[in-house]
């Protein structure tokens, strides 16, 4: 035998016996999650093609490998959670583990400037610093209590807008004074300034265009110097969206620092970021950065919240009796007092309004998938691997609607938040649902985004009767955007109650 012939021979059994000891051993000990056949760079296109239909194949796939399981979608594997134990045993139990972002792509790079917002830094001192910031600066109670007065000008704006359309007898769409009632808030939260209705549609628009088409740019993240060539227009959409974005946004951000010196009355979101020390690189957020953090700001606390809006509203015209008991409850509440407004300091006097609401969140979460986590650093988990460069997501909406936790769950049915009237939304101790997410990354604004739906719902319900129009239906069925949608936006007819 020529000795070249029996030196690569030897070479090849090593390798082989090398692959077959390899592969044993990371069955037992280190093997990522079951998961479909995995043809590299096939299936990382496919199922990025397919992200709109994810939900529907994953149902079946976690069935077939059980309730935690790996696909490779783009560029990384992404893990998927389903079972609520074992959500629980990831976000709460081992938190500092899971608690971090992917690294940020191509396209997320220009999105993010870099990961420089809350909800895709990296698990570290910068994330901490922003998130601290918005929490201890926007969200804590009295912060919180200062806009009531705003809330209270956004709720007669609504009301008016629908009173108009009540009197014309058609019926109305409704998702866009949601969406743009809560624009008016978050603008006015973000900037610390009434804006006129033009300058207001115009932030809807720059912020709503990036939020639509985000998805679209995730193809530009595989082998970006490729794709930027091969997908020239859709490279050059995403940075015209970009810049339209600080088009607008930067003259508000401006405004407001010549005005910081003079300004009396509330803080603005923007205030609290001007003099921000990143602690990392010992320097301020430079203007590209405060661009994303309140753009990050209005598209977390409007889309969120008016889909949840609409979905609740949905149920109230498809269910009357929940409608009328959510009414009788209020007229209780304020007694003799004829007024069309139901207050804030009235809310928690309305337990069945409140279970309205949870019940809304549980059955038709606006978010079916939390943020994308990862962990810190390769983790064994429930005896597999987690690397450290995989993505971990979690099956909200299925959470929510666990048979086993939930009877009927499919059915609307906020009678059974009554029974538990403390119910522990962040799901610190056991997670029966998740609908902000759970953990140290659990949405930060959770109690007022409830207090914006009890508020909104509430008034909403005392001022008119919401009726299914003549001949028409309310379709539950769902559309994914950037949340899970109404796939046919609801239409009403109101008739004024007072
Ligand atoms: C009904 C309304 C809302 C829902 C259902 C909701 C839901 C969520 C969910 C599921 C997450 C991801 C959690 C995770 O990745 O584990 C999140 C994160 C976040 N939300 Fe909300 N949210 C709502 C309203 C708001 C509002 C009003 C704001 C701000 C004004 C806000 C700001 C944020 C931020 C900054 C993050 C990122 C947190 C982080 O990465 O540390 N959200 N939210």
């Amino acid at each position: 035998m020529e000795p070249w012939f029996f030196l690569l021979l030897s070479l090849s059994v090593c390798v082989l016996i090398r692959r077959i000891f390899f592969s044993l051993h990371t069955k037992t000990t280190t093997a990522t999650p079951p998961g479909p056949l995995h043809i590299p760079i096939i299936s990382n296109i496919l199922w990025l093609t397919k992200s709109f239909q994810i939900e529907s194949i994953l149902r079946t796939l976690h069935d077939k490998y059980g309730p935690i399981l790996t696909l490779h979608i783009g560029t990384s594997p992404v893990v998927f959670i389903r079972d609520r134990y074992l959500a629980h045993q990831a976000l709460v139990q081992n938190g500092s583990l899971f608690s971090d972002r992917p690294k940020a792509l191509a396209a997320a790079k220009i999105i993010t400037s870099d990961q420089h917002n809350i909800s895709s830094a990296f698990y570290g001192a910068t994330w901490r610093t922003l998130r601290r910031n918005l929490t201890s600066e926007m969200l804590h109670h009295s912060r919180v209590k200062s806009f009531s007065g705003i809330r209270n000008w956004v709720l007669h704006t609504l009301l008016t807008h629908l009173k108009s359309h009540s009197q014309s007898n058609n019926s109305v769409r409704v998702i866009d004074h949601f969406q743009y009632a809560m624009f008016c808030l978050l603008v006015f939260m973000c900037f610390g300034e009434l804006l006129d209705d033009g300058k207001v549609r115009d932030i809807e628009r720059v912020q709503r265009q990036m939020l639509l088409r985000v998805t679209s740019f995730n193809i530009l993240n595989i082998w970006p110097r490729v794709t930027r060539v091969l997908f020239r227009n859709l490279w050059e959409e995403l940075l015209r969206i970009r810049k339209e974005r600080e088009d607008v946004l930067i003259p508000l951000i401006r405004a407001r620092k010549q005005n910081q010196a003079t300004e009396e009355g509330v803080v603005s979101y923007v205030d609290t970021l001007l003099d921000l020390q990143l602690p990392e690189e010992k320097r301020n957020l430079n203007q590209e950065e405060v661009v994303t953090l309140c753009s990050e700001f209005l598209n977390a606390g409007t889309d969120t919240t008016s889909t949840a809006l609409q979905w609740i509203m949905a149920n109230l015209v498809k269910y009357p009796h929940v409608q009328e008991r959510v009414v009788d409850e209020i007229r209780e509440v304020l007694g003799e007092r004829e007024e069309r407004e139901v207050k804030e300091e009235d809310l928690p006097k309305l337990p069945y309004l409140k279970a309205v609401i949870l019940e809304g969140l549980r059955r038709h979460p606006p978010g079916h998938f939390v943020l994308p986590h990862a962990v810190t650093e390769d983790a064994i988990f429930n005896d597999y691997l987690i690397p450290k460069n995989a993505t971990v997501n979690f099956m909200v909406a299925e959470m929510g609607w666990d048979s086993k936790v939930w009877e009927d769950p499919m059915a609307f049915k906020p009678e059974r938040f009554m029974k538990d009237e403390g119910f522990d939304i962040t799901g610190s101790k056991e997670i029966k649902m998740m609908p902000f997410g759970a953990g140290r990354r659990i949405c930060p604004a959770y109690n007022l985004a409830l207090l914006h739906l009890e508020y909104f719902v509430a008034n909403l319900v005392w001022n008119f009767e919401w009726k299914v129009p003549v001949g028409g239906d309310v379709d539950l069925s769902e559309r994914q955007e950037f949340t899970v949608v109404m796939k046919n936006a609801l239409q009403v007819h109101l008739s004024p109650r007072i």
